[in-house]
């Protein structure tokens, strides 16, 4: 099997015409398993998303396998072909879009996950900023969009026919598709400002929705990805958990 990417937990091979996810030992079976049902439950959408063929273990260590996908990533054909940006963004804000119009019901609820997330950061956000994003959180609309959950251009693979894919279901629930907005919003500002900019305005036109009411959920998102305490960010992300004086 060749490798095709390598992350801190696992590790991702193309094995002919299937690509295989092998998790590290390290990593909890039931998110792994998770991670399976819910590309299998997004896979019965029709959406266009890799087959799921199997979870196995190989060699002491779990693994998802699927249709492999021959094309680039969306990230890497922005990458190449900068001058077209504008273009590949407005084809990633309709993808995200044509996402959010299923519904998904057996898929896990967005509050009940980013209620999890705020409760475990104690010790990292003390309890009177918890208190708020929690009371935050309950006050926003209860919907049940499907959302992706981690929906940026590395986990969009454009094949060869210059028809999308869309990868890496781990994050999905159902749940407000502005919340998935401003998620989508955090992970490119981690990288870039200027694109998360133009992100929020090409994802605000289309859907024709209020930038503030995607604004309001940046405190919560921002508080579920320090979970991951990826070295570097801290700072960052607490300063979007602080955009309101608390009180
Ligand atoms: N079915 C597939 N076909 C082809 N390439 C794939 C497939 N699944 C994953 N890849 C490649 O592996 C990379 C990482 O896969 P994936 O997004 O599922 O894992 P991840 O751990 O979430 O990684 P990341 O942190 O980059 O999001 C993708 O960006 C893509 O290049
Ligand atoms: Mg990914």
């Amino acid at each position: 099997m060749d490798v095709i990417t390598k992350r801190a937990e696992k590790v991702i091979y193309r094995d002919g015409d299937n690509a295989v996810k092998v998790f590290s030992e390290k990593y909890p079976k039931s998110d792994i398993l998770n991670e399976a049902l819910n590309q299998s439950r997004v896979e019965e959408t029709g959406l266009p998303i890799p087959d799921l063929k199997s979870v196995s273990v190989i060699d002491g260590k779990w693994a998802i396998t699927m249709e492999y996908v021959e094309g680039k990533t969306l990230a890497q054909i922005m990458e190449e072909d900068p001058d077209n940006l504008a273009k590949y963004m407005d084809d990633f804000v309709a993808l995200q879009l044509k996402v959010q119009e299923y519904k998904v019901p057996l898929l896990n609820k967005l509050k009940d996950k980013m209620n999890r997330k705020i409760s475990s950061l104690s010790g990292k956000i003390d309890a009177t900023i918890r208190y708020e994003l929690h009371t935050r959180l309950d006050g926003m609309p209860k919907h049940d969009k499907l959302c992706h959950g981690d929906f940026n251009p590395s986990n969009i693979i454009i094949d060869n026919d210059g028809n999308p894919h869309i990868i890496d279901w781990s994050h999905a629930t159902q749940g407000n598709a502005a919340a998935d907005a401003a998620r989508t919003y955090l992970v490119f500002a981690l990288k870039d400002k200027e694109l998360a900019d133009l992100y929020l305005d090409v994802f605000c036109k289309k859907s024709d929705t209020a930038k503030q009411y995607v604004q309001q959920w940046l405190p919560i998102v921002a508080a579920s990805q320090l979970v991951k305490r990826i070295p570097g960010e801290e700072d960052f992300l607490k300063s979007w958990v602080d955009v309101v004086d608390w009180q």
